[in-house]
């Protein structure tokens, strides 16, 4: 076997890989009309409802409300669904922080719970244990774009009266059992920001089938306007949280390409869990027939550390990154590791707070091993490449797990 490109080898690969975002003629020609039609806000153009119609049907959720950010929509998500302040919200260790701190900004409170290795997906039985009578709400995370357990999280909903809110974030068009995410639960939110499959720089959008929720998302996101009223009569609590028309116009053109990208990404996808399922020490994600649709954001696997020589997740990462291939690790520490929740800095200037939560005191085994030790991640770029990229993701894969009693770093 070759010698590591890390120890001089020479890499696998030298070419780069698909670059993001993809954009052509489409987004071009929307954005021109915009420009040209001189309404530039959602309050005047008609791109934004346009997009907030498309984007619903897609998912067969009756309304869309087009917001500035995921991060802003789970927090307008958690409001319309009438989460009251002060409720406790179960949420996975691993996701991004957004998932958490829009807890904390409606003045909730968010408890962490473990993830399933095979998944990376919030735990059903975890949820179970978690819940207190000051539970009010669920936030599971479609991650990667791999649809969560929403069998299971739905009956825990329906058996404590508990609201369910989807951070499908990462997951357009995902499907779990035949029907899209989003608008299983009461809401659901997606991402658009700049490194998502369907972008805009920035953006998000809420999913719900409930129209009162939909009628107060739109109000919260709009200064607590009423679509029926005047521009000067506010009727409840709500800030600017409007998407532009330039946005809109992007993202118009960005849904037309994603079937075509999507279908690349998905065989890809399907390709990797193929070949790497027959490397001894990679573990890829659990396969489930109710997974109907994947949305491909990150290509996720695990390593055996015992099968790499024991060697750090880091020392792996960086030596696959000098083969040719970008990898990354990921989320690097459970969330409630972060020292925004050690220290309870929920304050004006990052001032602690009194809280009624000890995030020191949380351990969710799993979160942590996939954190430091297991989980390696590839871009929904890469995906977009050839048959050929895919195989030099694979030789690399094989070349430094065979290599890896010659890397320096162990374990700590
Ligand atoms: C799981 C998850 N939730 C929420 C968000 C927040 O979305 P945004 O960056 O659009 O605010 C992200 C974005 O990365 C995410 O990955």
């Amino acid at each position: 076997m070759s010698v590591l490109a890390i120890n001089g080898g020479t890499p696998v690969r030298s070419r780069p890989f698909p670059a993001w975002p993809v954009w052509g003629d489409e987004e071009i020609k929307n954005l021109t009309e915009v420009v040209k039609s001189a309404k530039w806000g959602s309050l005047h153009g008609d791109k934004t409802a346009a997009l907030e119609r498309q984007f619903a049907d897609l998912h067969c959720a009756r309304e869309g409300v087009c917001i500035n950010s995921g991060t802003t929509a789970l927090q307008i998500a958690l409001m319309a669904a009438d989460v009251e302040a002060g409720a406790e919200v179960i949420v996975p260790a691993y996701t991004f922080i957004a998932t958490a701190t829009a807890v904390i900004e409606v003045g909730c409170v968010p408890i962490f719970v473990d993830v399933e290795a095979e998944t990376c997906n919030i735990n059903p039985v975890e949820i179970e244990k978690a819940i207190t009578e000051k539970t009010a709400a669920i936030m599971p995370v479609h991650f990667a774009g791999r649809p969560a357990n929403m069998d299971e999280i739905l009956a825990i909903g329906r058996k404590h009266d508990l609201v369910i809110i989807e951070d499908a974030a990462q997951a357009w068009g995902a499907k779990w059992d035949s029907l899209p995410v989003g608008a299983i639960g009461k809401a659901g939110v997606f991402s658009f920001q700049s490194s998502k499959n369907i972008n805009s720089g920035e953006g998000g959008i809420l999913l719900t089938n409930d129209s009162i929720v939909a009628k107060m998302a739109r109000s919260h996101a709009n200064c607590g306007r009423s679509d029926d009223g005047e521009w000067y009569e506010h009727f409840y609590y709500g800030g600017n949280y409007r998407l532009t028309e330039f946005q809109a116009a992007v993202l118009l053109a960005q849904l037309q390409r994603y079937p075509e990208l999507h279908k690349i990404r998905l065989a890809n996808l399907e390709y990797l869990n193929e070949k790497l399922a027959d490397i001894p020490g990679i573990e890829i994600c659990r396969p489930d027939d109710r997974i109907s649709d994947h949305a491909c954001h990150i290509f996720v696997f695990r390593i055996i550390p015992a099968e790499f020589g024991s060697k750090s997740k880091n020392s792996i990462i960086h030596a696959l990154q000098k083969e040719g291939i970008p990898a990354n690790g990921g989320y690097s520490l459970p969330l409630y590791k972060q020292p925004v929740f050690l220290n309870k800095s929920f304050g004006r200037r990052g001032k602690s707070v009194d809280f009624p939560i000890d995030y020191s005191a949380f351990h969710c085994p799993v979160t942590e091993s996939l954190c430091n030790d297991q989980a390696i991640w590839l871009r929904q770029n890469m995906l977009l490449g050839t048959r050929e990229d895919m195989d030099d993701i694979v030789n690399a894969i094989r070349k430094v797990k065979e290599q890896a009693h010659t890397l320096n770093e162990k374990i700590s």
